[in-house]
């Protein structure tokens, strides 16, 4: 029997809730079982230096301590209600936010969870081999916490099928733990999460990139008419923040020290760059085009019924819902979205509510713009004559209007033949990949030490020195 107060920290009276404590008492096992398969691989009997979340209030959520990572206190959380909460969008507009499942959206809310929470223990799975190559201390500290917190984000939507949909959600949270990252069999739901995540530039990409998909997913249904989904994605979002930073901060020291050794040893041509032990900047483009393209997938087709019913009916609302200044219904409204006609990407107008998936796309793009800006930043701080860019939206995709046509950087259509020609200007090709790995053989794990592709970070966590033991091996 579980101590479930001491062992689970929660601010669901999980104490008290005896049907919650059942459905755990199987799950909880479970999942322990995924960690320990499918957690960071040789992990166990680290000592890692982790924040973990005890409470919603300030100085609860993030208590720093030493944890063996299958000893995390993976907590369920809610930001606390508001009980004069309305349901803000949508036909129900006006009503009070639900406090219990509406039987009409029983199944779409439930799917909308279920695809959430599938990708939580995904990037878990993507990342599970990451810490044999690790770049420091510092790293292998971030990559863990990004982990556990991954993983509570598994059980804060494990907790919200446990807790409202009863045996249907029994199943699903089965069904979560079954299913594995990239399997041909039983694949996670959403392409992305299926992708290897074989190296750190990888990571740190697809923290930037990914995470902030989860960010904007997060704040979508942080919107939700059903209260409790809402509590638990604003609760969530505390924690994603530093994933993003992670990534960000993360592709903003490989720049840096890419940069540096550039300009201490006058080389611009990739090839002499790699020969000096860091990573070109083409390459660095490269990695951020099949980021950014496979991400922007995620979002789902520009034209969606699925997207205008989940808004009609109050479950998912757009980016910042209640601070847009608009009727909220969108019974009238229009938004462009683009297709391919006669060779060339054009905008049209359509629906406003059937193209919601594309407004949060084109949200996501603008706050993704402004971080390739402040790498951008870096690369002329140094000197170094080179620009980052995203590449178009239809670029690499596949999924929505602009899959299967074959569209370059700049947002050309171009010919299969052509496109081909140039696949590996634009994506990493094998050799790339290979020689990232190169430089990731082993791990870099003394103290204060970083590896040679990657300058080290500002300051460190929680105000510790950068040369703090962030992990103690045992
Ligand atoms: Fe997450
Ligand atoms: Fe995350």
């Amino acid at each position: 029997m579980i101590n479930y107060t001491e062992k689970i920290p929660n601010n669901v009276d999980l104490g008290r809730d005896r049907v919650l404590q059942r459905a755990l008492e199987h799950w909880q096992p479970a999942y322990m079982g995924w960690w320990y398969d499918m957690g960071p691989n040789e992990s166990h009997n680290y000592e890692v230096y982790l924040r973990t979340a005890t409470s919603v209030e300030p100085d609860g959520w993030a208590q720093f301590g030493y944890v063996k990572m299958p000893d995390y206190r993976w907590g369920i959380f809610l930001q606390p209600r508001d009980e004069k909460r309305e349901v803000n969008f949508g036909i129900h507009k006006g009503q009070a936010a639900w406090q219990e499942v509406p039987g009409e959206y029983r199944s779409t809310l439930r799917r909308v969870i279920v695809t959430q929470g599938d990708t939580e223990p995904a990037s878990v799975e993507q990342q599970r081999m990451l810490g044999s190559s690790c770049p420091s201390m510092y790293d292998l500290r971030n990559i863990f916490q990004v982990n556990v917190e991954e993983g509570r984000h598994l059980w804060a939507m494990v907790y919200l099928l446990h807790r409202y949909f009863g045996r249907d959600g029994r199943e699903e949270a089965e069904s979560l733990l079954a299913r594995r990252s990239g399997d041909a069999d039983n694949p996670r739901i959403l392409g992305a999460f299926n992708e290897a995540t074989p190296d750190w530039l990888a990571f740190y990409m697809f923290t930037f990139f990914t995470d902030r998909d989860g960010k904007f997913q997060l704040c979508a249904l942080a919107e939700s008419g059903f209260d409790p989904l809402a509590r638990t994605c604003r609760f969530m979002l505390t924690e994603e923040a530093h994933h993003m930073f992670v990534g960000e901060t993360g592709i903003s020291r490989i720049i840096q020290r890419t940069c540096e050794v550039m300009k201490e040893n006058k080389v611009e041509d990739p090839s002499d760059v790699r020969a000096l032990g860091v990573i070109d900047l083409p390459t660095i483009q490269r990695y951020l085009n099949f980021h950014y393209s496979v991400t922007l997938d995620l979002y789902g087709s520009d034209v969606s019924s699925n997207a205008a019913n989940y808004y009609t009916s109050g479950l998912k609302g757009r980016f910042r819902e209640t601070k847009l200044n608009d009727d909220h219904v969108l019974a009238d409204a229009q938004y462009p979205v683009s297709e391919v006609v006669g060779g060339k990407i054009i905008s049209k107008n359509v629906p406003a509510l059937t193209a919601l998936n594309e407004r949060l796309r084109d949200d996501y793009i603008d706050e993704i713009a402004d971080g390739v800006g402040r790498w951008q930043r870096v690369i002329d701080n140094a000197g170094v004559p080179f620009r980052l860019t995203l590449p178009h939206k239809g670029f690499h995709r596949e999924i929505g209007n602009l899959a299967g046509h074959f569209i370059s950087p700049e947002g050309e259509v171009l010919s299969e033949e052509t496109w081909k020609n140039h696949e590996f200007e634009w994506l990493p090709s094998s050799k790339d990949y290979a020689y990232v790995q190169s430089l990731m053989s082993g791990r870099v794990v003394e103290p204060g030490k970083f590896a040679n592709w990657i300058a080290p970070p500002a300051r460190g966590i929680n105000n510790q020195p950068l040369n703090f033991e962030y992990v103690r091996f045992n």
